[in-house]
């Protein structure tokens, strides 16, 4: 009883998801439909050809209209074939544009969400339910769906044809339904916590592949090899374990389909062979029925197997659907304009848990300005840059930029316009020198990417590369030192020119004279930002104005 309770209850959700996937498909609908037509156009052709196989039974004794009955049987037959050929086709196209219709809509909708919310998921995940679950979404739009409602409607036909010859077997070959209906109701309730389980597996055996293969140096620095080779086959095992569990409990309930099909089949067929033994019907008709019993129960059981389909259909929309419900990033139009942009933090309180990072945190970084942030490691130095930057959407106070002539705009994902920003860490893609330092201005040319190089002391090693700006390097700038990668990901954020530059320990990893020469790099910008940068190294206090110092979840300002 529970158990009925709690799928009643959750039918809000299956209808919210339903809902959801019938809005995602409304620009195909217009295709599905004409699909579904050439399908039911195939249905009604071969229902013709029943009734003509049947003529050539009893034609074939007395000879008359044989030979244009066989004519007419075999251009049907041709003609099914050629709208199958179409139908394949078209479902194939359909199928392509449709997941990639629907992948982009996730990515688009990952890609413009809160930074904060979507790094809560393994990038493994967020893979699977990009590929996988939007794969199964795609499929059961495309396929699904539409072949439920040509099942419904072929049942139907048939039913009818075979009511017209034979009321009582047409009456018998629906029995099998209720057995139908029976299992498709315990099986979609049994299957679909099956279903998300698998995903769930198939996510985490995807985020173990993806995260040890990125660190694969890890991997091999501490010989932990065979270690995760193990890890792997363990978390395949858990997979195989949910997949294995689901399919045996699909195998149990065709099972019984197929037996009760059966049945159904030899009690047509029994009944059949002894109406023809009180001479009570033809051949024709006896093969009439065997055919038509059998296409009752075909499009039963057809549909008992598309409940599996619509619980995983049902399970990676609902795993999708909780993408959709991170927020989305604030973007205002509008920009306030100027090269000279400064800004201000007003009572800003911020923690990533219940503990905060900081309470009630005020500060005035003036447009032109050149601010270092100092801290211990961990006491939140990246964290206030986020906060500026507005990747975190639980922010309480205000942070604003100002221009000089006192425009005011509230942070949003629209001031990033604002910034040049160094990331700590490596942050480089795999590609060409090239297409790196472009991220920072998609229409740098290649004098201000040479520029911007020289600024960030990275002219020459460049300029010896053996193919220059066009030299392949690999993940997070495989191929190059760490100093080297540093000096590209600041040429990369001189290049974009911006009124603000922030950089989060960027020369952590360069030589004391290479980072002097790259703050100088810094201070000849034209024209020259207002700087933030946060550093451990004592060394680049002389040329700030300025420091901040966070202690204890409060800034600190010393001259
Ligand atoms: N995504 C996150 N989720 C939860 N806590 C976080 C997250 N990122 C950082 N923290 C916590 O917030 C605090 C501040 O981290 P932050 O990265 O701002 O330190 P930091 O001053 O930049 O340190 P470092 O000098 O080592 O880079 C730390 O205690 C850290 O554990
Ligand atoms: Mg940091």
């Amino acid at each position: 009883m529970g158990k009925i309770k709690k799928l009643w209850a959750d039918r809000d959700n299956q209808y919210r998801y339903f809902r959801w996937l019938m809005s995602y498909s409304k620009p195909y609908i217009g295709k599905i439909a004409l699909m579904m037509g050439i399908n039911l156009v195939s249905t009604l052709i071969s229902l013709w050809m029943v009734t003509i196989s049947k003529r050539i039974i009893d034609n074939a004794t007395e000879g008359n209209q044989f030979l244009t009955l066989v004519l007419v049987y075999v251009g049907l037959m041709v003609a099914m074939q050629v709208i199958g050929v179409v139908s394949y086709l078209l479902a194939t196209m359909m199928n392509e544009k449709f997941s990639f219709g629907i992948r982009k809509q996730i990515y688009d909708k990952i890609i413009n969400s809160c930074w904060l919310d979507v790094k809560k998921y393994h990038t493994g995940d967020l893979m699977t339910r990009l590929t996988s679950d939007a794969g199964n979404i795609a499929d059961g739009i495309i396929n699904t769906i539409p072949g439920i409602i040509q099942l419904g409607i072929e049942l139907l036909l048939v039913f009818f044809t075979l009511f017209s010859y034979s009321k009582l077997l047409a009456v018998l070959a629906v029995l099998i339904a209720p057995v139908a209906a029976l299992s498709c109701w315990w099986l979609g309730k049994k299957l679909k916590k099956l279903q998300v389980k698998v995903q769930e597996s198939e996510a985490a055996y995807r985020s173990f592949i993806q995260e040890s293969l990125a660190n694969l140096l890890v991997v091999k620095a501490f010989a932990n090899e065979g270690y995760y080779v193990e890890k792997l086959s363990e978390l395949r095992e858990q997979r195989f374990f949910w997949v294995f569990k689901r399919a045996k409990m699909g195998m149990a309930s065709s099972t019984v389909m197929s037996m009760a099909f059966q049945i159904g089949y030899i009690a047509a067929f029994a009944y059949g062979a002894l109406q023809i033994s009180k001479n009570l019907i033809t051949y024709g008709t006896m093969s009439v029925f065997l055919t038509l019993v059998n296409r009752v129960q075909s499009p039963v059981m057809g549909l008992a197997q598309q409940v599996p389909k619509v619980v995983s259909v049902l399970a990676s929309a609902g795993r999708v659907m909780e993408l959709q419900t991170i927020p989305l990033e604030k973007k205002l139009e509008e920009h306030i304009r100027g090269q000279e942009i400064g800004v201000r933090m007003n009572q800003v309180s911020f923690g990533y848990t219940d503990e905060p990072v900081f309470e009630n945190v005020s500060l005035d970084i003036k447009p032109g300005e050149f601010v270092a942030i100092i801290g211990e490691s961990g006491i939140g130095k990246t964290t206030l840059i986020r906060i500026i930057m507005s990747f975190m959407s639980s922010v309480q106070g205000q942070v604003t930029f100002y221009n000089s002539a006192g425009e005011m705009e509230p942070s949003n994902a629209g001031t990033r316009e604002f910034i040049s920003y160094v990331p700590q860490g490596n942050t480089l893609f795999s590609g060409t020198v090239r297409e790196n330092i472009q991220i920072g201005n998609l229409n740098a040319t290649e004098e201000e990417m040479w520029e911007a190089l020289e600024l960030s002391s990275g002219y020459e090693f460049v300029k010896e590369l053996p193919k220059g700006l066009d030299t392949v390097i690999g993940e997070r700038g495989h191929g190059l030192s760490e100093g080297q990668a540093q000096r590209i990901a600041i040429a990369r954020a001189f290049v974009r020119r911006a009124p603000i530059l922030i950089l989060d320990e960027a020369t952590s990893a360069l030589d004391e004279k290479t980072e002097q020469r790259v703050i100088k790099g810094l201070q000849a910008l034209t024209p020259r930002p207002t700087c933030l940068i946060i550093t451990h190294r004592k060394s680049i206090l002389q040329y700030c104005d300025r420091e901040i110092k966070i202690e204890d979840k409060a800034l600190v300002s010393e001259e």
